[in-house]
């Protein structure tokens, strides 16, 4: 037996342990920014949504109820501007992250094809390429590939860990050239309704897509829009027949969303209310936290969006994390998103009000 898991990467956060004891054994207590976990309630009206549908006997479909694609198609157009969607190009999944690690797969890649992603990415695209046997490749500028062997195109606006948002016309660019080489386009984009000092665009809009979705397809979460992480609420919206596909695999392969949660994600995607009120609790702690880690002597890079301060004090990013661990501060190394990140951290603003307090009073010169 060859054991698919000697293809991946070592799981990196084990590497983190020790920082975290020394982090937890502060007198009062760690601040763990290390992990961009929602901390704050389920809002009220997604939790009476999940028990209110309690009593599902019955086994949920992999395309969800027709109930549920209403409400998605009604969020693209609304919240995206995605014009003419029909039930066709949406797909509920199961969480996004099952879907990036195991796309690669069920789009039928293999040895010989390439997989890629921004060069400072989230860890699962690469696993998602290597569970398959492909090859990864990391971009800068993506219309730099060559597109010989290139199969799937992960964008990831905004980014994690850096937060970037790419600009409306980069995505035209990238999605043209894309197009023009036969290049399927996945567009992750989970923080889309987190922009702070940009305005994420998603690949749906007609400014980017042209109006059709011909080889491009969105990637939404509620993990972090409407604190749903524990439910594993997620779809993908564009190319039909990509996603016709997908279907047809994934009912296969019994991927479905439980019908409570699928329950709850329509009452989530009908109210803006709630994320509305979860902005304003990030923006606040993103400004005291950013405030507090440039009086520390940091500076800051891109961050305009996402969960996420990207921040160096220009050295090794495990010196960065040996020094906020003897504050009792958490973080994330860098180099756990790409090598360009070794002299970065990664900050999240996923924790409570208090540590976030806590952590400015410990940042104070
Ligand atoms: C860029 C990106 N994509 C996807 C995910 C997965 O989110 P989920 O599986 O909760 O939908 C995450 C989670 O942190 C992420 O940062």
């Amino acid at each position: 037996m060859s054991a698919v898991s000697s293809r991946l990467p070592v799981f990196p956060w084990d590497k983190l342990e020790p920082y975290k004891a020394t982090a937890a054994a502060h007198p009062d207590g760690i601040v763990d920014l290390s992990v961009g976990t929602p901390v704050d309630p389920v809002p009220a009206l997604v939790r009476e949504a999940l028990a209110g549908a309690a009593n599902s006997p019955g086994y949920p479909t992999v395309w969800g109820t027709p109930a549920l694609r209403d409400a998605i198609k009604g969020w693209l157009e609304k919240r995206l501007g995605a014009r003419s969607v029909e039930h066709t190009h949406i797909l509920p999944v199961v969480g996004s992250k099952e879907l990036v690690a195991w796309l690669p797969t069920q789009l039928g890649l293999g040895a010989g094809d390439q997989v890629a992603y921004p060069r400072l990415a989230y860890p699962t695209y690469e696993v998602g390429a290597r569970l398959c046997g492909a090859e990864p490749v990391v971009y800068d500028d993506p219309t730099e590939l060559d597109p010989t062997r290139l199969k799937l195109l992960w964008l990831n606006s905004p980014s994690n860990p850096t937060g970037r948002v790419l600009p409306k016309d980069e995505l035209v660019r990238i999605v043209a050239w894309a197009r023009e080489h036969g290049v399927l386009v996945f567009s992750d984009e989970c923080y889309l309704e987190l922009g702070w000092e940009a305005e994420p665009v998603s690949v749906l809009h007609p400014d980017v897509c042209g109006g059709s979705f011909e080889g491009v397809v969105a990637v939404h979460s509620l993990s972090k829009r409407s604190n749903l992480a524990g439910y594993r609420a997620a779809f993908v919206a564009g190319d039909a027949e990509v996603l016709g596909e997908l279907l047809q695999i994934r009912k296969h392969g019994g991927m479905m969303t439980a019908a409570p949660v699928q329950a709850a994600t329509i009452a989530a995607l009908g109210d803006d209310v709630h994320v509305h009120e979860q902005r304003e609790r990030y923006a606040a702690r993103r400004a005291a936290l950013r405030e507090a880690l440039e009086r520390h002597g940091f500076r800051i890079e891109h961050s305009e969006a996402s969960l996420y301060l990207w921040a160096t004090r220009d050295e090794g990013c495990w010196q960065t994390v040996a020094h906020l661990a003897e504050l009792g501060i958490l973080v994330a190394p860098g180099d756990f998103y790409g090598e360009a990140g070794e002299r970065f951290v990664r900050v999240a603003f996923t924790a409570t009000d208090e540590r976030v307090e806590a952590a400015v009073k410990r940042l104070a010169p």
